[in-house]
């Protein structure tokens, strides 16, 4: 069952405008890959659904943002201030963005539960200890009396799910949530992350620049491009059959192992900035298969067998 509706999502910081067309759907105990290089709006994203964008000066100036069959887009500050951190949950890439450095963890985590969940400071670290032990964090009443800088990243970083869990949330939004850490940490979170997804039947929005963290954790994947979103479907149809040019660039740069020489290819050229988005269709200065009608108008995204596409000439590379 879809939790979150993203539709045409558009932003605007005053006459810049970084996102012209995002559109996705996430369900209940799925998790949804967005994908794209440095500067293609993944976090932007991740900020209009949390309905952090009036705090960094940024608006939302068309198309929807529906949660639970309710519009976000028109919410006031207060009504997302019961939503942010309650039902809708963000981890970002720096848990000390999260974490007061200040105060000892587990009142820390009790906090959310005590104003989410309306529980009392006793019922409150009970659940504290417990969704600790369930983040596999070994000794988990002794953690609470610890200070952040006491923790390794991994560890800040599990104390930062901790937090959002608490609150019982529908919706995770982690933007890049392993990119600080180590490869083998890494991979521990994306775990952990992908367990919580069904044992706890979350919607998870997995934010990253890695296409193989996608194919190893995704049901399904965006990915966007300029602002836009140029693909979508399940990550099986994407990875096996990609139908735009960026998104078979993308996976063409997925290293694969020693044996096979270990080179990230990247792609040629660099993603426009906002200030010198290209005019049609934003990939076709770095695309080897544009034409003149790629140069001039935008590709709409159109749906196909199992996804959607914005692509003028669409299809498997040859
Ligand atoms: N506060 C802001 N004011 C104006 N432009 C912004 C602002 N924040 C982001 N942008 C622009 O919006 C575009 C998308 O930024 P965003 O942070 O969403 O990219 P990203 O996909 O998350 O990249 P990365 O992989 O580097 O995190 C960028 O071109 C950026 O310069
Ligand atoms: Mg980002």
């Amino acid at each position: 069952m879809t939790v979150l509706s993203v539709r045409n999502l558009q932003v605007a910081f005053g006459a810049v405008a970084p996102l012209s067309g995002v559109s996705f759907d996430v369900a209940k105990g799925e998790t949804l890959g967005i994908v794209g290089e440095s500067g293609s709006g993944k976090s932007l994203t991740a900020m209009a659904v949390m309905g952090l964008l009036p705090l960094a000066g940024g608006r939302i100036t068309a198309g929807s943002i529906t949660f639970d069959g309710q519009e976000l887009t028109t919410l006031t500050e207060k009504a997302y201030r019961r939503l942010r951190g309650g039902r809708i949950g963000l981890i970002t890439q720096n848990p000390m963005t999260s974490l007061d450095p200040l105060q000892c963890i587990g009142p820390q985590v009790d906090a959310v539960a005590v104003l989410h969940l309306g529980m009392t400071a006793r019922e409150a670290r009970a659940r504290t200890v417990e969704i600790l032990g369930t983040l596999r964090i070994p000794d988990p009443a002794t953690i609470c009396d610890r200070y952040p800088h006491q923790m390794s990243g991994g560890m800040k970083q599990r104390i930062v799910i901790a937090m959002a869990l608490a609150a019982d949330p529908d919706v995770l939004v982690a933007d890049e949530p392993t990119t600080a850490l180590d490869v083998t940490v890494q991979a521990q979170i994306i775990r952990l992350l992908d367990d919580l997804v069904k044992s706890r039947d979350l919607a998870l929005i997995l934010i990253t620049h890695d296409m193989s963290v996608v194919a190893q954790t995704c049901d399904r994947v965006v990915v966007m491009y300029a602002g836009r979103a140029v693909e979508q479907g399940p990550v099986g149809d994407i990875f096996d059959a990609p139908q735009h040019p960026y998104t078979q660039a993308l996976i063409g740069c997925i290293p694969r192992g020693l044996d096979d020489g270990a080179r990230l290819t990247g792609i040629a050229g660099t993603v426009p900035t906002v200030l010198n988005y290209p005019p049609g269709c934003p990939f076709h200065p770095r695309c080897d298969r544009a034409e003149e009608v790629c140069a001039s108008i935008v590709p709409e995204l159109e749906p196909n067998a199992t996804g959607a596409v914005a692509c003028h000439l669409p299809g498997v590379a040859p």
